[in-house]
């Protein structure tokens, strides 16, 4: 009988490695097994630009009831679209990203804020930049040849300078 408690024993230990495993390299192993069992509603990174939330004249900041303002934003090798985003300052800016082939991670450079994005699953996360300012944003995930060279751009504007821009202003920083 001790010969069993020992092979349980060391089952149990195997299990609890591969759980560790799974904790830490959550986007190579749970987001495939959280995709292959139906999370994330499966957007289609292949039509993300032709039909649903991601089209093109849907991206870039939008503003929502009660001010609240949307960022919509594709990552994909090796650009971001668009390019360059404008969002008012001191107001919570909530993101929603998504790739159209591997993953990429966007950095905000100068703060605490990053934000990976996943083909087939939306990202969501909510930001808030306290002041106006250009934020570069490099990807900061390796996902091939150009890696390097795939940055974006986050201009932050005062409240009032948004509030005049027209949709298409809030995506590129040539304009103004
Ligand atoms: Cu995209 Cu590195």
């Amino acid at each position: 009988m001790k010969k069993i408690g020992k092979k349980i024993g060391f089952v149990a230990a195997m299990a609890l490695v591969g759980l560790a495993i799974l904790s830490t390299r959550y986007d190579m192993v749970d987001l495939p097994v959280w995709h292959f069992f139906g999370g994330g509603r499966g957007i289609d990174p292949a039509s993300l630009h032709l039909q649903g939330e991601f089209v093109e004249s849907n991206l870039g900041a939008a503003e929502g009831p009660a001010g609240s303002v949307t960022v919509r934003m594709i990552a994909q090798q090796f650009v971001f679209v668009p390019q360059c985003i404008v969002v008012p300052a001191a107001v919570p800016i909530t993101f929603r990203i998504t790739s159209a082939d591997v993953v990429h991670t966007l950095s905000f450079l100068g703060t605490d804020y990053g934000l990976k994005a996943v083909p087939g699953a939306v990202t969501e996360a909510t930001f808030t930049f306290a002041k106006a300012g250009e934020f570069k944003i490099p990807c900061h995930e390796f996902c091939g040849a150009g890696h390097y060279a795939m940055r974006g751009q986050l201009d932050v504007v005062p409240r009032e300078q948004f509030a005049s821009l027209l949709p298409g202003e809030r995506r590129t920083c040539e304009l103004r």
